[in-house]
């Protein structure tokens, strides 16, 4: 027997037991971007979760996440955030302004790969909120996670209290968090007499994990396209599950996922995570000329660029609505100009 959904204002109750520091500008908008549906076509309608405004240093799905994460780290008398990504990482930009208001003192391990480090974009932020960054050759993935946790060790054994990124905390927090945006996007959609017939979002894991469950307990029978921006290896709908799952846990929640129930899509990838894909800059350019949205090159468009795909590929009926989470990560684009120009 499936468990029965909830309401939006039940699962905002069940969240509403973790501890929790308010960071992002909530709700943010729901806007219809009649412009843009009307040149890709297919009668949709599209709408775009406004998540690039959450504040807390110039947006995206971080914000939502850090409330839990850092509430958390405040929780547990943390005082020193360890953290780490790429050299543009929207993740550490929101964690290091989150540290910044919270007055956590914020240590970043950035990973070089190919990135140049003079300060711009995201990287700019992290100095600008005073982050302490140091760049390293590990690769990110489980080499940076190594690597983060010995430098909470070595501020352990200082006598220092770390927060730091370790996945199997982390992951179902932060997946919490969109859990609670679907609830919150049930809301705008209801308040309009609007049905999902979808929702897109960019996805590596949280995230992704987050959309997945919060439409499964709302019991939303839509699809859940999550894009991703990168190959990881391991199987990404089990991993995927498996942090839906934790997440339900720590809300106390008795709905399950299977990796059956995660529509994650890696065939947006190419050229490979972090470069402009042709689709993705042609929905880059769409968005920013119909309806003035910006998005990034190396998650938000290629997320747009598979809602294009799908609906030029016939998979909706006209009067479809479908719900675009914009996830943020405008900062990169002013590190890499030439990625979104032609
Ligand atoms: C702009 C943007 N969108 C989407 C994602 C994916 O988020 P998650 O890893 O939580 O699924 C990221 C994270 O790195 C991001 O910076």
């Amino acid at each position: 027997m499936p468990h029965p959904p909830l309401t939006p204002a039940e699962l905002r109750a069940a969240v509403d037991k973790l501890p929790r520091a308010r960071l992002a500008h909530l709700p943010t908008p729901l806007e219809e971007a009649p412009r843009f549906a009307a040149k890709i076509g297919g009668g949709v309608r599209v709408f775009v979760k406004r998540d690039d405004c959450t504040g807390l240093l110039l947006g995206g799905n971080k914000a939502r996440h850090n409330e839990f994460l850092l509430g958390d780290a405040v929780d547990q008398g943390c005082d020193v955030v360890v953290w780490g990504a790429g050299v543009q990482s929207n993740n550490c930009r929101q964690t290091a302004a989150g540290c910044a208001k919270l007055g956590l003192e914020c240590r970043l391990y950035l990973s070089r790969a190919h990135h140049r480090t003079e300060p711009q974009g995201n990287l700019l932020l992290d100095y600008l909120v005073g982050a302490h960054v140091e760049f390293t050759d590990a690769a990110i993935g489980p080499e940076l996670n190594a690597l983060l946790a010995s430098k909470a060790d070595d501020f352990r054994r200082a006598g220092r209290r770390p927060y730091f990124w370790h996945p199997p905390r982390v992951v179902p927090l932060s997946s919490v968090s969109y859990a609670l945006c679907v609830a919150e996007i049930a809301e705008q959609l209801a308040a309009r007499g609007v049905t999902p017939d979808a929702l897109y979002v960019s996805s590596a894991g949280a995230t992704g994990a987050g959309v997945a469950l919060g439409k499964a307990l709302l019991g939303w029978n839509c699809a859940a396209r999550l894009i991703c921006p990168m190959h990881w290896p391991w199987h990404i709908p089990t991993r995927m599950a498996e942090d839906a799952n934790a997440a339900a846990e720590r809300l106390g929640l008795p709905h399950r996922l299977t990796a059956a129930d995660i529509d994650a899509d890696e065939s947006h990838v190419a050229p490979g995570y972090g470069h402009p894909s042709p689709g993705g800059r042609e929905a880059l350019k769409l968005l920013a000329t119909t309806e003035a949205i910006l998005l990034d090159h190396v998650y938000t468009a290629k997320a747009l660029a598979a809602l294009v795909a799908d609906v030029r590929a016939g998979k909706y009926r006209p009067g479809s609505a479908l719900v675009f989470i914009h996830t943020g990560g405008v900062p990169a684009v002013f590190a890499e100009p030439n990625a979104v120009l032609e």
